[in-house]
């Protein structure tokens, strides 16, 4: 069943109400029913979305509940609170209230062929947002929109390059490595391999740069920190974080300060999202390079929504507009975040 999260619109009720009776009395009848219902109503899109483990998903989740509102597409928001079994659930309940179009942000890339294959059975078409999916049968969704996390993880290795411009030569002179910790998001998503293989393939030409640590932190700000306390422990000759959300840096700011380490001068930080309080942070010289990953997906989820729900094709592939905010920017033009 719906799970209490989950929250449904009058309207929407009456629609699963009309599907109830319609069982009673024939399958033929009730999708007469249906269709007419919603021809007077808009379309119904199921939004599955894992969880509000960061300001960037807050945000995310607000850009589409907007966007819905705005154009009167009733959404039926299912928070999965990190579990793909959740996931797996709610787009099973979106198949069975039968929504015109599921959206759904993938926690992690594997493990959807079966539930897509019975949206596909029901006719329901599927757009996959934020995070990529791994399926065999690719057809069995319809499109993709979110960002580029691979271009991210490049943007954060040439960041790098460029900050230690000089250190090559000295690093054939004295074998000083520069020592990168890494803060893996969560685990087997999209996002998290996307940054993580980008940064590895700029770096991997460049010899004196090596990742001595690297561990997931789930995308938390109290997992960042907790990491942090663990790295800052192990290590005394930290150079550089890779932090693959602001989220997890904030968390490890904060370790650092307690400990009387200069975040940004003691130990160059390169972090993604572009939230607000990472770019004060950028502005306080505690952080030294801001990857923005655009949240505010809403607009054009909604637009696909509409157009797939009127049986047009989409693009396979759609990703977002995204900026880099470097330490050596005038930082006083950054116009205010919203998350
Ligand atoms: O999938 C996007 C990532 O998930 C964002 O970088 C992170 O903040 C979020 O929780």
């Amino acid at each position: 069943m719906i799970r209490n999260n989950m929250h449904i619109s009058k309207q929407f009720l009456i629609v699963v109400f009309i599907i109830l009776t319609c069982c009673l009395v024939g399958c033929k009848a009730q999708k007469r029913q249906v269709a007419q219902f919603k021809a007077d109503d808009g379309i119904i899109v199921g939004f599955s979305q894992i969880g509000a483990e960061s300001a960037w998903r807050t945000c995310n989740t607000r850009s589409v509940q907007d966007a819905a509102a705005e154009k009167g597409v009733q959404l039926v928001y299912d928070n999965a609170e990190q579990k793909q079994e959740n996931q797996i659930k709610a787009l099973h309940s979106f198949i069975a209230y039968q929504v015109d179009v599921i959206v759904f942000v993938p926690i992690v890339t594997d493990g959807w062929d079966n539930v897509l294959q019975e949206a596909r059975d029901a006719g329901i078409p599927v757009l996959v947002t934020d995070r990529k999916i791994d399926v065999e049968d690719q057809s069995l969704y319809a499109g993709f929109i979110g960002t580029d996390s691979l271009k991210e993880g490049r943007n954060a290795g040439l960041f790098l390059l460029d900050k230690f411009e000089d250190s090559r030569e000295h690093f054939e002179a004295t074998g000083d490595y520069i020592n990168i910790v890494e803060m893996f998001g969560t685990e087997g998503s999209s996002v998290a391999l996307g940054r993580a293989e980008g940064f590895r393939e700029i770096l991997e030409t460049h010899p004196e740069f090596r990742i001595i640590y690297s561990k997931s932190g789930d995308f938390l700000r109290s997992r960042g920190y907790e990491l942090a306390v663990e790295f800052l422990d192990m290590y005394e000759d930290i150079d550089v974080i890779f932090s693959h959300n602001d989220g997890m840096t904030l968390g490890a700011i904060e370790a650092m300060e307690e400990r009387g380490i200069r975040p940004g001068t003691d130990i160059v930080i390169v972090t993604i999202d572009a939230q607000q309080a990472a770019i004060d942070a950028l502005r306080e010289g505690k952080v030294n390079c801001v990857i923005e990953c655009n949240p505010k997906t809403g607009v054009e989820i909604i637009k696909l929504a509409e157009r797939l729900a009127a049986g047009e094709n989409i693009p396979r592939l759609q990703y977002v507009h995204e900026e880099v905010f470097y330490e050596t920017d005038d930082l006083s033009l950054i116009e205010p975040r919203g998350y």
